[in-house]
């Protein structure tokens, strides 16, 4: 299929979260404009589906979230003021969370759970498969997961979902795939999913990450789903139905195993933080010079 061919062509971005893990940073700013480094962590998701060849993103938002569209449009005095100054390098700044997509909002409405923000997307999307990014999971763009997502897609004719193997005792914190193995190592066949399971009732060490390439039919799903778990519609209860033969298509995992990092937990987002510093163009020399002195210093604390 040539670039021109592709059925993939639109993201949808849930973005509507209340974002209570971060408290109190977040009461009045969306967790997805947190900084990762010098970029809040929503534009770093809107680049990846961008170089997926994903043109056109449409971000779901809930309240408080006037400074996150700001973000991605222009700002015309702050423009003008790097111009006159001939800053060429901050203004490549400015314009480039603006030039990387068409970028859409439409408000969710009512927090129903991410199924329900999905479901809005229906009459943007329209009948068409579409990636669904979420923006709490930050793919490692050294790693890159939805190219190899959307060609799966294309050549099984697939919904497919991103998995992630995960020590038990965190399985709680994710969805979960009960899967069977195909002739590709790094692809499953999903035979179930459960939102959330206990350990004990995981089905696999497989958890669900926030990339998915969904096939239109699952708009049909979530118009009909009662609430799931924690009495939300649940975007994972929809693709169970979907493994269970309800759809027209089969569901298959890709499973990732590059670099991750789940910026809405406080403690990711500070490693996340140091983890890309160290490799930033600008800053990466200094931050693994302090990186390794401070650690010296850590190892010379807990020693003495
Ligand atoms: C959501 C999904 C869950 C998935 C997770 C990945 O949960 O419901 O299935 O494993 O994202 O980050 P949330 O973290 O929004 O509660």
């Amino acid at each position: 299929m040539t670039e021109t061919q592709r059925a993939v062509t639109k993201a949808v971005i849930p973005a509507a979260g209340l974002g209570t893990r971060f408290l109190p940073a977040t009461k009045a700013m969306p967790k997805e404009m947190l900084p990762i480094v010098d970029k809040p962590a929503i534009q770093y998701v809107v680049e990846e589906a961008a170089s997926a060849g994903l043109g056109d993103v449409l971000i779901i938002t809930g309240r408080n979230k006037d400074n996150l569209v700001n973000h991605f449009d222009s700002v015309p005095e702050l423009e003008y003021s790097l111009e006159r100054k001939g800053d060429e390098g901050k203004l490549g700044k400015v314009h480039e969370s603006s030039e990387l997509a068409e970028v859409y909002f439409l408000r969710q409405g009512q927090p129903l759970g991410l199924g329900h923000a999905v479901g809005r997307a229906r009459g943007h999307v329209g009948y068409e498969s579409f990636a669904v990014l979420l923006g709490d999971d930050l793919i490692d763009a050294r790693d890159p997961l939805l190219d190899r997502m959307i060609a799966e897609h294309d050549s099984r004719g697939a919904t497919v979902i991103a998995l992630m193997e995960v020590p038990q005792e965190s399985i709680h914190l994710y969805g979960c795939a009960a899967v069977e193995a195909t002739d590709d190592a790094d692809v499953v066949r999903i035979t179930g999913l459960v939102e959330k399971p206990a350990a004990a009732e995981a089905p696999s060490n497989l958890a669900v990450i926030g990339r998915y390439v969904l096939r239109p039919e699952i708009f049909d799903i979530l118009d009909e789903l009662p609430p799931g778990r924690g009495g939300e519609i649940q975007l994972t209860d929809a693709l169970h139905q979907l493994a269970e033969g309800k759809g027209e298509a089969p569901v298959y995992g890709v499973i990732f195993r590059g670099r991750r990092y789940d910026t809405g937990d406080r403690a990711d987002w500070i490693k996340a933080n140091v983890l890309l510093g160290v490799d930033h163009d600008e800053l990466g020399g200094e931050i693994t010079d302090w990186v390794i002195g401070f650690a010296d210093q850590l190892r010379a604390r807990r020693e003495g």
